[in-house]
């Protein structure tokens, strides 16, 4: 049997949750609440239930999960109204902005006995995927250094996202995502975090990042956000000891080029204006292997099939306690070392 669910914040992203939840198999919409009247309005004229208040939705009975969609900086006290309610709770990312405001609401829902958890849905991203079963399968060695990048040449969105009282700025918005993705791929054990923070289009909140972080494994990730670029660069680019692999963009399968021979009989130079160069010169196909990996399939239902199932007990949440816990803290430590101007230790 399907079980109820509602969201608080029916703006852009609670206008997702909203058709997914409409489509769900294992969740049926009770409703929404919104702050604004007009968004309610805007709900019903959808023929979605909006409840009058908060305080209404919460005390409907039939509702065991309540996704809270709404500006960043009121993920914790919706959060901790919801738990306390009795209610299963997914907050969208990031889900707070300090770890004292997080473990506050880990320790309302350890108290509740209620799941909650963080909405990180490009976790069901295709080439993040890619990525990630390219390093598990070991096709390409040990895995070096991987590089992502979304860049985009439309500023900050010119809502609270601009502004740093809401929790605004793209290592917020963005960077929880990348992070997110490089730790699931290389591993949690980070060892130091470096960042520098772009102010082209905005001066309140950072507009873009370029966000190093070592492991204790000796693997290197490097996490760039742009927002004033103009020419984008490759999505995601993973080096290993046996081959590189490369997504240009996140519409593309992934290309792989692999070392066959690691000795050439005879390499062809290439003219350089200083001159010749054998060194960076390309190599044939007679000792690299190229082809392309096809999409990986993906079901971001899956994340809300995930929550029905914790809530009955028979799975782990998908985003522990603990990852948001590191996701978060990668995120304070970039602040801080943006802020220094020095790497800081994990
Ligand atoms: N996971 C993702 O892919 C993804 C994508 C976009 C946004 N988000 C996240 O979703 C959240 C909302 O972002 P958005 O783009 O939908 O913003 P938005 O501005 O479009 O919508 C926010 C809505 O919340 C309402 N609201 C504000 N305070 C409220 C309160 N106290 N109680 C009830 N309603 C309230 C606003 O009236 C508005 O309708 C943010 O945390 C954002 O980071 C996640």
């Amino acid at each position: 049997m399907k079980k109820f669910a509602a969201v608080i914040g029916y703006g852009g992203m609670g206008g997702w949750h909203t058709q997914h939840l409409l489509k769900s198999d294992v969740f049926e919409l009770a409703g929404i609440y919104d702050i604004k009247e007009e968004r309610r309005a805007l709900a019903e004229s959808r023929g979605i239930h909006a409840y009058a208040t908060r305080e209404e939705l919460l005390a409907d009975p039939r509702i065991e999960l309540v996704t809270i969609a709404t500006p960043n900086d009121t993920h914790e006290e919706i959060a901790i109204a919801a738990l306390r309610a009795g209610k299963n709770v997914i907050s969208e990312k990031p889900v707070t902005l300090s770890m004292e405001s997080l473990e506050r609401m880990i320790s309302v829902a350890e108290e509740c006995g209620k799941i909650f958890t963080v909405h990180q849905n490009r976790r069901f991203d295709v080439d993040y995927l890619a990525m990630k079963q390219l390093h598990d399968s070991g096709e390409i060695g040990d895995v070096i250094r991987l590089e992502s990048r979304v860049h985009g040449s439309r500023g900050i969105p010119s809502d609270w996202r601009g502004m740093k009282e809401y929790g605004g700025g793209m290592l917020y918005d963005w960077g929880i995502h990348l992070i997110d993705q490089v730790l699931m791929v290389l591993g949690w054990d980070v060892d130091t975090v470096r960042c520098r923070m772009d102010h082209i289009t905005n001066t309140e909140v950072d507009d873009g990042f370029q966000l190093e972080i070592t492991f204790k494994s000796g693997a290197f990730a490097y996490v760039e956000l742009g927002t004033y670029n103009f020419i984008p660069l490759p999505r995601f680019y993973m080096k290993g000891t046996k081959g590189t692999a490369l997504i240009t963009d996140w519409r593309e399968e992934t290309q792989v080029v692999k070392c066959k021979h690691w000795h050439e009989s005879e390499v062809l130079p290439v003219e350089t204006a200083a001159g010749l160069t054998k060194t960076m010169a390309p190599r044939d196909s007679v000792t690299v292997d190229e082809y392309r990996l096809p999409r990986p399939a993906s079901d971001v239902h899956d994340y809300y099939r995930n929550i029905a199932q914790a809530i009955d007990g028979r799975a782990t949440q998908l985003v522990t306690h603990e990852q948001m816990r590191i996701d978060l803290r990668l995120i304070q430590c970039a602040f801080e070392s943006a802020e220094r101007g020095e790497t800081v230790s994990f």
